[in-house]
């Protein structure tokens, strides 16, 4: 039985003010789900100190949003994954679908910060997803599959046992539209179904979880279909209210 997970993405929200007001409703809320959840944020770099620091003690996991795929180096402005592991983050988000468009990354890339992640012991939460162009002319299933296996090219399958995938269509990210729960669940299914070739067992412990536009009148939809783990939100997870909504969804 896999454990569903709930994952914030703050992306590049907050003050230390909101931050603070956030999680201190967000633990309150979430302090009497069920083990059955797992709940983890990704604040800014910036604000991952305050965030460890209220979430002490706390079940909630931290996550950090990217990570520079190098070791260490003369890098201004990067952050390695041997020092996010050095600060006790748990979780990394890579290959999100604003750093492939905005900043360029590409599926090697992407291959390259997951085995960065991975190897310093963090668990990478690999994002794929097509755009609507895609969707529209029928290649969503090769989309997928080919950002799947240019990470599984590099690392092998055996990585997979400790990683999550987050499937999230380029145009329900932040534009109010969900994937329906009977599309999502499609591709959760072609890409469990493609893990499954390789290795059956990892195909069936990994979780798959979904992001694009979850709020808390979807999420429950979402979440019962048979291959959808859990969700990454990103605007409903800066509103107290609606996350704590959205992960007791995930609470069945
Ligand atoms: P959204 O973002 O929930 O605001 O659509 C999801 C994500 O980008 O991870």
């Amino acid at each position: 039985m896999r454990r569903k997970l709930v994952v914030g993405n703050w992306k590049m929200h907050g003050t230390q003010a909101l931050v603070s007001a956030l999680l201190e409703e967000v633990i309150a809320g979430t302090a009497n789900l069920s083990d059955e959840v797992e709940i983890a944020v990704c604040p800014s770099f910036l604000h991952l100190e305050l965030a460890k620091e209220l979430l002490a003690g706390s079940k909630i996991k931290l996550g950090a949003q990217d990570l520079n795929a190098e070791p260490d180096g003369a890098l201004t402005g990067e952050v390695s994954a041997s020092m996010l592991a050095d600060f006790g983050i748990n979780f990394v988000i890579v290959g999100h679908s604003e750093r492939r468009e905005v900043f360029k990354e590409t599926d090697q890339l992407v291959a390259a910060k997951f085995a960065a992640a991975q190897a310093n012991g963090l668990t990478p939460l690999l994002c794929i997803g097509e755009s609507l162009e895609q969707r529209q002319a029928q290649t969503t299933e090769q989309t997928v599959i080919s950002q799947l296996d240019a990470v599984i090219d590099r690392v092998g399958i055996q990585a997979f046992s400790e990683a999550v995938i987050a499937y999230e269509p380029i145009w329900a990210i932040g534009t109010g539209e969900t994937a329906s729960p009977k599309q999502a669940q499609e591709v959760h299914w072609l890409l469990r179904d493609h893990l499954s070739d390789q290795d059956a067992a990892i195909a069936g412990a990994m979780r798959i979880i979904y992001g694009g536009s979850v709020k808390a009148d979807n999420a429950k939809d979402l979440f019962k279909q048979a291959d959808i783990d859990g969700g990454l939100i990103g605007g409903a997870s800066l509103k107290a209210e609606q996350f704590l909504a959205i992960c007791k969804s995930a609470d069945f």
